[in-house]
């Protein structure tokens, strides 16, 4: 079920039955040249979306600007600072909290969100601990491309190819969730240079020339994508079930 193909009656009679709520969070930044600027908000989206289908669990918006700071070198690349992604968790979740959900699990498509997704939940209850905020609530980060089975499958199929960023495992559930959108383009080197750390936008540029990190997205296709969806969906209900349990 969809909040944003649903009315507001629609959403009160979830609350009835459900306290729960899943929202994909992602990243607006280039995924080297055959792979999708969306790719870290296609990828939590089509998982949260297949999740909610199948299980009766409402998938709110997707956050799709995240932290990438660091791609700001390749055009098409948009990013937030740490404060403004904070202070869109925390005003997203008081939303949330204010209508009655009391459990909100955000998939995530983007290890660069990782930190500040922590941060952004310490600072909510933080602020809940110090009063005058009303009702409990437990906050889950799901991080999609570290969930078990996801990762099982993608060191299966390209083994140390799967490399950081731009990788096949991620191109590939993109291309599936968006086949009209599937770029068949040269890759030199084949595997990209390793992940060595960066600084700011000119310093990854000049470590990373094509944007990749480790990887050779050249493997990934559809039919992949269609078995990390698959993948993706149990880990992402087995976070969803532990969040529930808290
Ligand atoms: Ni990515």
């Amino acid at each position: 079920m969809r909040l944003q193909l649903s009315t507001w009656q629609e959403i009160e009679q979830y609350l009835q039955r459900a306290t729960g709520v899943v929202i994909p969070v992602g990243s607006t930044e280039q995924h080297g040249p055959n792979g999708l600027i969306g790719t870290d908000a296609i990828c939590p989206e089509t998982i949260a979306h297949a999740l909610g289908e199948r299980e009766d669990i409402l998938v709110g918006p997707t956050l799709s600007i995240g932290m990438a700071q660091h791609h700001m070198g390749f055009p098409g690349t948009i990013t937030l600072r740490p404060g403004t992604l904070i202070a869109l968790i925390r005003d997203t979740v008081e939303s949330l909290v204010t209508h009655g959900f009391t459990h909100i699990l955000f998939v995530n498509g983007h290890g660069g969100n990782i930190a500040t997704l922590q941060t952004a939940f310490a600072d909510i209850q933080t602020t809940r601990s110090f009063g005058g905020v009303a009702g409990e609530v437990q906050l889950g980060l799901h991080n999609w491309f570290l969930g078990a089975r996801a990762r099982r499958l993608a060191n299966e199929l390209y083994g140390a190819a799967e490399g950081a960023h731009a990788t096949p495992s991620e191109v590939s559930l993109s291309w599936y969730a968006w086949p009209e959108a599937v770029k068949r383009v040269p890759l030199e080197p084949e595997v990209a240079p390793a992940a060595a750390g960066f600084g700011d936008a000119r310093d990854f540029r000049r470590r990373y020339p094509d944007g990749r990190m480790g990887s050779n997205p050249g493997l990934a296709c559809v039919e992949h994508g269609r078995r990390l969806l698959e993948a993706g969906i149990e880990d992402a209900l087995e976070a969803w079930q532990q969040l529930l349990r808290r």
